[in-house]
């Protein structure tokens, strides 16, 4: 395993019951207090991404705001912001997903992916799915091949070889989702 992991876990930082009681909140704002290990998570994905192909990079609102754009600016490619319902001013394209309790919604403006471009999804956690799901779904129906998803965190079923909608999800480092 990448020996800069390690810094990049400890970081992290849990807080039980938040936001609701029984929630297992992994907080990425610590690691952003460290510019070493934040440095490596980036660099971690750059030396990824930096020769697949990639030329888009779409981030999701708001925390895959925090890791997208300096990935993308790493490797060379756009960014594509994926936005909470009625914050993009032009023509916009939207997909509605579940979440435990009721629904939400991504936009994308009209014309930022091309059709076939090669766009990687990055996120800071995958928890049940929901959230990339729609974001894939987006940008598939804009005619962009989904490369795959990144995210730093993600639940134990995601960590190793795993696959959301038919495209690879990768995860650096596993939730923490059970008090110890
Ligand atoms: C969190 C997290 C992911 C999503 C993961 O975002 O940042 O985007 O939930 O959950 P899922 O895999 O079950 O869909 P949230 O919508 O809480 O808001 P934020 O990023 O705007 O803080
Ligand atoms: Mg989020």
């Amino acid at each position: 395993v990448d020996p800069r992991l390690k810094a990049i876990t400890a970081a992290i930082r849990v807080v039980p019951h938040f936001p609701k009681p029984g929630i297992m909140f992994n907080d990425i704002t610590t690691l952003l207090l460290h510019p070493k290990a934040f440095k490596d998570a980036v660099e971690i994905f750059v030396e990824r991404y930096r020769d697949m192909g990639i030329s888009a990079v779409a981030g999701i609102e708001a925390r895959g705001f925090i890791f997208g754009p300096s990935i993308a600016l790493a490797i060379g490619a756009k960014f594509v912001p994926l936005r909470k319902p009625k914050k993009l001013p032009g023509e916009v394209i939207s997909e509605a997903y579940v979440l435990e309790y009721g629904t939400d919604c991504l936009e994308m403006h009209v014309g930022a992916v091309q059709s076939g471009e090669r766009v990687l999804v990055v996120d800071d956690l995958v928890a049940t799915g929901g959230t990339l799901s729609a974001a894939m779904s987006l940008l598939e129906r804009a005619g962009a091949d989904v490369v795959e998803c990144a995210c730093l965190i993600g639940l134990p079923k995601f960590k190793g070889r795993c696959s959301l909608n038919g495209k690879p999800v990768h995860v650096l480092v596993e939730a923490i989702n059970k008090s110890m």
